[in-house]
């Protein structure tokens, strides 16, 4: 197919003519011919990295993307972006980078491929923060762009059953709380995540490939082979190949990522019980692709759709599970035969969702212990609700995928950060009927939002999991389960008023009405509110500082913008 797509190449600019000849000469300096320079060029964007699992490998799959971008008859560049590993950051400083990386690695795209003036790009992502970031630099640029995930870890297996990373989190409770032995924590250590890959639950990184796969923005069904699947090498080659397809047919990112596509991902991730995280990520991605998108959107899908696939941390099995029956497609069918999503939205097959999923080759198994039918569901609604209310009238999010307790009201017990709280925790000064509230901790005050998965995960080790509340203006993990409540908005760092609720204030969690108030009368909390001051930033220098001066609410995406 080469030589097919000829027109209004943006690198002609950049490398063809007279003029453009010590262009030429780089590119000539790195083997590229005559012919190669004719080519359409592209970029394969690797979020790489060796420190950790998750992207470990997605250099090996830029190789088979170029593999593939030659058969199309394009020139491909594998180009790097960054990678910031959640798990290994959590519950440390390090945490405050990994949301910030999100918004660093949509930039570092934009600069390479703008500064090279790339025709079109393939990402490669894995860990959580890779896949949005990506996503939102597609969005942002508009020109011809593929998604393709590195995969999953395959899960682990101790104590006769499946185990993840999630796992390991968890044991840190039950230890402390005297549950299990040191060497029961050390075996649960050695077997939680024993292959190369993402966490292999349905946490954030699976979540938002999943998303990715029903937005439109990768091929169909490549969210789910694990990072070892020889499937992945062929999803490789063929993602290569599909971008030039998609560059000669003109389609770019926003005539793909429309209102309806992101409907459709917001139905997937109902249906789903998919991370919080995936709000910030979709409303950041919107507000990227142009598309006018708010928590409302959230609140009133997640009414109407079916939670309708077992995996965890809510359900039991693992994305290397769902891959067995039929992956993403699976789900999205059922949703398509339910009337939930849109058949028409356009992919990056250069064919709908509806026709896809009429070309998918689903395996013919049993699948109802995993993805039941939209008309037999887990829940009737999705797996993740938007609260408002006195203590967060700009919104909330909290994962009833993980919970089954659907109203809470106890006693607040504020800390200003995630340490002091897990110190409590640890000196066993939380009691069932406390509703722990954990500010600054937001996109300003933490900076970055960490996520509270150490926190988290105490409690639930701790067996306080039906009995202890969590609120915060910070984030949570994929991984995280229990009665929690995150993304609160306005956080504290901006003077909302989570930052003047006071130990002992009442508070009331409530799912069925979207509420989460701060049961204290107005006027005292306008009181309260006149005579607090904001606290001094914990960073007046480098990145987390430059961050917090630009990003902006948890209800908006927090994505960073420009001063006014
Ligand atoms: Fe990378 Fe979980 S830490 S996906």
């Amino acid at each position: 197919m080469s030589g097919r797509i000829k027109i209004n190449l943006r690198s002609s600019e950049r490398y063809h003519g007279v003029l453009n000849a010590p262009h030429r000469a780089f590119l000539r300096s790195i083997g590229f011919t005559d012919e190669d320079i004719g080519k359409p060029l592209v970029a394969v964007v690797a979020a790489w990295s060796e420190a950790g699992p998750c992207n470990i490998h997605t250099l090996q799959l830029a190789s088979y993307v170029k593999e593939g971008v030659k058969m199309g008859g394009g020139s491909p560049l594998a180009v790097p972006t960054l990678v910031v590993n959640d798990n290994i950051g959590m519950g440390t400083e390090g945490m405050r980078y990994s949301l910030v990386s999100r918004d660093l690695i949509a930039d570092t795209i934009e600069a390479q491929v703008n500064a090279h003036a790339f025709d079109g790009f393939v990402g490669i992502g894995g860990c959580d923060k890779t896949t949005p970031g990506i996503l939102m630099a597609m969005a942002r640029l508009n020109i011809p762009a593929i998604y393709l995930y590195g995969g999953s870890a395959e899960p682990g297996f101790y104590g006769g059953k499946e185990i993840t990373i999630e796992d390991v989190h968890e044991a840190i409770g039950a230890y402390i709380a005297g549950k299990i032995t040191e060497d029961e924590l050390y075996a649960i250590e050695l077997n939680a995540h024993p292959t190369v890959g993402t966490c292999a639950g349905m946490f954030t990184a699976n979540t938002m490939a999943s998303i990715a796969e029903a937005l439109g923005m990768a091929l169909p069904g490549s969210a789910s082979p694990t990072a070892t699947s020889s499937r992945r090498v062929a999803y490789a080659r063929e993602t290569g190949f599909a971008l030039l397809n998609l560059m000669e047919l003109g389609i770019k990112p926003r005539d793909i990522m429309t209102y309806e596509a992101f409907e459709n991902a917001i139905t997937v991730l109902m249906a789903m019980g998919g991370s919080t995280n995936a709000i910030l990520h979709l409303l950041a991605i919107a507000y990227e692709a142009g598309v006018k998108l708010t928590l409302d959107d959230f609140d009133r899908i997640s009414r109407r759709t079916p939670y309708i696939a077992s995996l965890k941390p809510g359900g039991d099995y693992a994305m290397a599970d769902l891959d067995r029956v039929g992956g993403v497609p699976l789900v999205m069918l059922k949703l398509l035969r339910a009337g939930l999503i849109h058949g028409d939205a356009l992919t990056v097959t250069g064919k709908t969702v509806e026709e896809n999923l009429r070309n998918y080759k689903f395996p013919n198994v049993p699948h109802e212990h995993i993805v039941r039918d939209a008309t037999n569901p887990i829940k009737p609604w999705g797996g993740i609700r938007i609260l408002k209310g006195t203590l967060a009238p700009e919104g909330a999010v909290i994962k009833v995928a993980a919970t089954s307790i659907m109203r809470f009201e106890g006693r607040a017990r504020p800390f200003n950060g995630e340490e002091e709280a897990f110190q409590a925790i640890r000196r066993g000064e939380i009691k069932p009927g406390d509703v722990v509230v954990i500010r600054y901790e937001g996109p300003k005050g933490g900076p970055g939002m960490p996520e509270m998965l150490r926190v988290t995960a105490a409690i639930v080790g701790a067996g306080l999991g039906q009995d202890v509340a969590l609120v915060t203006d910070g984030r949570f993990s994929g991984a995280t389960r229990g009665l929690m409540v995150g993304h609160v908005a306005p956080e504290a760092a901006v003077g909302g008023p989570i930052a003047v609720v006071e130990d002992g204030d009442r508070i009331l969690i409530d799912v069925e009405n979207g509420r989460l108030d701060l049961l204290v009368p107005d006027e005292e909390v306008k009181r309260r509110l006149r005579n607090w001051q904001p606290p001094k930033p914990r960073y007046t220098s480098g990145l987390l500082a430059k961050y917090a001066s630009l990003v902006s609410s948890a209800s908006m995406g927090a994505v960073t913008l420009p001063r006014p």
